[in-house]
């Protein structure tokens, strides 16, 4: 399903994300809904600052310049899986790593986080063809449903 070297890129992002994974079973798929639902370790001592930009359509654009006392290896990795979505034209998944890193990279189950719809009604602003974009460029069921709940509640 996917090359070697994409393989060796979920892994690294695994390593990075401290995911208790064994085997090369793990995907960009499982990683991310990992992220959507908190079921990720924050490292406790990981300084760094991170300075990230790259020029998307649809909202997704990261503009990142941030110092992480605590999470920096966190948002290494949720880097790397942000260029895989933006690679992929999975502006939705882009849109939601972008927001993540905003938040530090933080464990949370964001399909229930407050902050996350209000941040993505603000990020809208309005528009539905962008929130249907995002829905419909999910690569992760659950994601696309929260598009779409934000799209029925403008
Ligand atoms: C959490 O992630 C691990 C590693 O990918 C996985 O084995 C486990 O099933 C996940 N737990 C849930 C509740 O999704
Ligand atoms: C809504 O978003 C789409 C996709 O980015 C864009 O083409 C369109 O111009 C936007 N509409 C408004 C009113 O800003
Ligand atoms: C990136 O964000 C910084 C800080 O908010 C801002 O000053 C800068 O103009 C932004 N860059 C672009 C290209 O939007
Ligand atoms: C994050 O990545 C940058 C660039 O690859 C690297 O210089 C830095 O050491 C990394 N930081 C952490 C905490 O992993």
């Amino acid at each position: 399903m996917f090359s070697a070297g994409i393989l060796s890129l979920f892994f690294l992002v695994v390593v990075e994300l401290s995911l208790s994974v064994s085997g090369l079973e793990i995907s960009y798929g499982d990683v991310l809904h990992n992220i959507l639902t908190g079921n990720i370790t924050n490292y406790k001592d990981s300084f760094g600052v991170i300075e990230y930009y790259s020029e998307q359509p649809f909202s997704a654009t990261a503009n990142i310049s941030m110092a992480s006392i605590d999470n920096a290896k966190v948002l290494n990795g949720t880097i790397q899986l942000y260029e895989w979505a933006t690679f992929g034209q999975k502006w939705g998944d882009a849109v939601f790593l972008n927001l993540f890193m905003k938040y530090n990279g933080q464990a949370y189950n964001y399909l229930e986080f407050d902050d996350l719809k209000n941040d993505l009604i603000k990020l809208a602003d309005g528009n539905s063809t962008l929130l249907s974009i995002w829905a419909q460029s999910s690569s992760d069921e659950d994601l696309s449903n929260l598009y779409y709940s934000l799209l029925q509640s403008e």
